[in-house]
């Protein structure tokens, strides 16, 4: 037996002190160049809590104001000032303020949003390599976006939203090859659009609305996760975008489209919202649209679209808003806009309908409006001849003069001399529409998420704990103290002196070992803290009085008291948890484990997470305990210090060989019982259950439903259960490629909270474009 001689420990502990706690003050130079900026920034009040000596690394968070580190560096800084901040006096110089920015070059996340700065955007600023997400919304930055922020390589998200950039946007944007949003709003932005765009192949987001951007938008269609497209008030035109097949939301409001809505519009089976309002569209208005599967706002008002509406016409339940006042249709108002909801708006004047008030203009009216822009719209489209011809036809009983032929054949001669000039412009393909499994579609898209990086929020910071403190806590690691034992070591639970409580783990050492062996791993495990973990407050260790090697490691975790997930679901023990706040448990869960995967290096994989292994705390957060923690495992080579530097190899590598899968496939059990509400204990159980989920994914809502928790089963909406039951067939899916990426896991759980949340409170407005693309994956039908 070991006799502990921690008293005479005091130079060890000195030196893991000194060496392992990561979380203690920066080096100085961090320090200097923070308050270098407030200075710079003129000592605002708002960063007022910025002081000499102060522990940046370890302030808490606010929604205006972060500084996060990740290994003595900063990554994420953060700067939110007050809403519509004036522009700095003449004597601030961004030049030095970008110089003193650029001495924090770990920076992966920067936030500088109205805080008044005005110049234009220094050379300097492409320093900054390591950025993914730059948010510089509501300054004063000046002149032309350089072209060198090609050289910012991982930039993930770029948002310039209301700034006075001008000119023309650099060409070079397209080989940011990372960038999955780019949002440009409110500029002064001209030009036409970089042909590069369509080489963003990452892109979901694409927000250049109020700029001056001129001409043919360039062709989108490789842009295949493209879900928001959002052109509003500028001068583009006259084509309509071409872009994929997986686009959410189209708004073209106020701008100089003129020719035709292509037919492949109705193919985008994902399309919720339609904005073409204030434009020039010529041409027929493809009445299929209303029942779009996912159509929920539709405003085509004030173009010049044409077609005869009919009573009978079908449209889509979640349709809320349509607005088609000043255009040329005819008919009658089809039936199902009428009916349904009543919070539906459908807006309709000045067209031709039958609908006898008086707000409708004669038929003859949208006859010879139809008449003076008709025929264009067919020449743009057709791709024969022959078609042609027979739309000159349609418009049958009108004698066709002669001058409208000859303007036709110049129009034509024009638009086939146009083609013939991009002839190597791919041409798109018409691929059906086919909503199968979407894994592969959202597999390669990334995006970081705010809460992964600001994981470990609220938690103590990591210390050495002596071992007579531990000894106090648990009472001499009295029996009564210990809450589990097996192969790899016991628990115990204490109370430390401030009465918080933790779980002390004892893990069984296979050999004498000295601290500097331990000393990588250690450093390790005091980077898993994040919310969604039971997380690592610190360690202590015992030590042979002979030879001075580690007798027994306690590790220290925050004790999570509030019972395990599954007691709150599948066990009649206590209340049960409501819809939502089973998402939210899911989705935290989920969380936990993108994090055990990217957000430490090397990631933890195969972690082998039962539902009985995720706790709850007090405010019903899902915390992860019993994950591959390093020193039990017995491949600890990995963990040595040289290998932190190869860390995203070795995520790669890991994803390459599937492995994050495995830990995917034991989510999708732990869906599997939240949803269901019952207890599943064995492979059979979990094969009866995933069956009927696969079953049910392509049947109604009431089946759905009818698996759903009969607890909670009243308040689910119809989507978020859909989602709920498409993901977690998708996690079980056999082939471990097959099964979704944890980011995508994330998406869809945020996107049913989502739907749950809106189902809930009724309020049926439209998701802003930026929030859409973050959560809202794409659904499979
Ligand atoms: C700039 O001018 C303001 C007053 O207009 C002054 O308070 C501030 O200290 C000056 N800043 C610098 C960097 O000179
Ligand atoms: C950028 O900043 C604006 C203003 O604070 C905020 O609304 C928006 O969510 C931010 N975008 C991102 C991606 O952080
Ligand atoms: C557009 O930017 C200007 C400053 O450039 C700002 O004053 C205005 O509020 C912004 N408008 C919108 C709608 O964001
Ligand atoms: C934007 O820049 C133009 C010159 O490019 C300038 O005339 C205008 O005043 C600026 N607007 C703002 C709000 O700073
Ligand atoms: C937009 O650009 C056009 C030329 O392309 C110019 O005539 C017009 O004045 C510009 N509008 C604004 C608001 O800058
Ligand atoms: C929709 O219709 C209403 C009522 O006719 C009209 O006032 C409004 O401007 C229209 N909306 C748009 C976006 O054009």
């Amino acid at each position: 037996m070991a006799i502990p001689i921690y008293r005479t420990a005091v130079p060890f502990l000195l030196v893991m002190l000194i060496s392992v706690s990561c979380k203690e003050h920066l080096g100085s130079p961090y320090v200097q160049t923070l308050l270098r900026i407030k200075e710079l920034l003129n000592s605002p009040p708002y960063l007022s809590s910025w002081k000499t000596g102060m522990d940046f690394c370890n302030s808490e968070p606010t929604a205006t104001l972060t500084v996060v580190c990740y290994d003595k560096t900063i990554t994420q800084l953060h700067i939110v000032g007050d809403f519509g901040a004036p522009r700095f006096p003449m004597n601030f110089s961004i030049e030095s303020f970008v110089g003193t920015l650029v001495r924090l070059p770990s920076l992966k996340v920067l936030t500088l949003v109205s805080l008044g700065l005005w110049g234009p955007l220094p050379s300097k600023f492409m320093r900054l390599s390591s950025l993914e997400i730059l948010n510089l919304t509501s300054n004063f930055f000046e002149g032309q976006i350089p072209p060198t922020i090609a050289s910012l390589q991982h930039l993930q998200t770029l948002i310039l939203d209301s700034n006075n950039f001008t000119g023309r946007l650099p060409d070079s944007l397209g080989s940011l090859s990372a960038l999955a949003v780019l949002n440009l709003r409110n500029n002064s932005l001209y030009g036409s659009l970089p042909h590069s765009l369509g080489d963003l192949e990452a892109l979901r987001v694409l927000v250049l609305s109020s700029n001056n951007f001129s001409g043919d938008v360039p062709d989108l269609s490789s842009l295949t996760n493209l879900q928001v497209l959002n052109l509003e008030n500028n001068a583009l035109g006259p084509r309509f975008p071409i872009v994929g097949q997986k686009v959410e939301r189209i708004v073209l409001r106020n701008n100089r489209f003129s020719f035709s809505i292509p037919e492949k519009v109705q193919t985008y089976n994902q399309l919720k919202f339609f904005d073409i309002s204030l434009n020039r569209f010529v041409g027929p208005f493809p009445v299929s649209m209303f029942s779009l599967p996912s159509i929920a706002y539709l405003n085509i008002a004030e173009n010049k679209l044409t077609g005869m509406l009919s009573e009978s016409l079908p449209c889509n339940d979640d349709l809320y808003y349509v607005n088609f006042t000043a255009n040329l249709l005819t008919g009658k108002l089809p039936r199902c806009l009428l009916s349904g909801s009543s919070k539906r708006v459908v807006l309709y004047a000045e067209n031709c309908l039958a609908t006898g008030d008086e707000n409708q203009q004669p038929i003859s009216f949208c006859k010879n409006e139809a008449l003076a822009v008709g025929i264009l719209p067919h020449s743009n489209k057709q791709k024969q001849a022959s078609k042609v011809i027979l739309a000159l036809s349609i418009c049958g009983g009108v004698t066709v003069g002669v001058i409208l032929v000859s303007a036709f054949y110049l129009i034509v001669k024009n638009f086939l001399a146009k083609r013939a000039a991009q002839k190597s412009q791919p041409r798109l393909s018409e691929d059906n529409a086919s909503t199968a499994y979407t894994s592969k579609i959202l597999k390669d898209a990334r995006y970081i998420t705010q809460a992964m990086k600001i994981g470990g929020l609220g938690l103590p910071s990591y210390r050495t704990f002596s071992l007579e403190e531990l000894e106090e806590a648990t009472n001499n690691f009295h029996s009564s103290t210990l809450i589990g034992e097996g192969s790899r070591g016991q628990m115990y639970r204490g109370q430390l002196r401030d009465g918080s409580y933790v779980a002390i783990r004892c893990p069984k050492l296979r050999r004498n070992h000295t601290t500097q062996h331990f000393m990588p791993h250690i450093e390790f495990i005091s980077k898993l803290r994040h919310q969604h973990l039971v997380s690592a407050l610190g360690h202590c260790f015992e030590y042979h009085l002979d030879d001075s090697s580690v007798s027994r490691v306690f590790l220290v975790f925050a004790y999570v008291q509030n019972g395990t997930l599954r007691s709150w679901t599948s066990e009649r023990r206590r209340q049960k948890l409501s819809w939502a706040q089973r998402i939210a448990a899911a989705t935290g869960v989920a969380k936990g484990i993108q994090f055990l995967h990217t957000g430490i290096v090397p990631g933890i994989f195969a972690n082998n997470i039962k539902i009985t292994d995720v706790l709850l705390d007090q405010n019903l957060v899902a915390k992860i305990s019993g994950y591959n923690l390093p020193l039990l495992s017995d491949n600890m080579e990995k963990y040595s210090l040289q290998n932190f530097f190869r860390g995203s190899k070795e995520l790669k590598k890991a994803r390459a060989k599937h492995q994050d899968k495995l830990d995917i496939y034991d989510f999708g059990v732990i869906l599997l019982e939240l949803i269901t509400g019952k207890p599943i204990n064995s492979r059979n159980e979990e094969d009866a259950v995933k069956d009927e989920m696969n079953a049910s994914i392509t049947s109604d809502d009431s089946s759905r439903r009818s698996l759903v928790d009969r607890a909670v089963r009243n308040t689910c909406s119809g989507e978020s259960a859909r989602t709920m039951i498409g993901i977690c067939c998708r996690c079980l899916l056999k082939d471990p490629a097959e099964r979704p990426s944890i980011e995508d896991v994330v998406w869809n759980l945020q996107f049913a909270a989502q739907v749950q949340d809106a189902s809930q409170s009724s309020d049926g407005s439209p998701i802003s474009p930026l929030q859409s693309s973050r959560m809202k994956p794409i659904i499979t039908k």
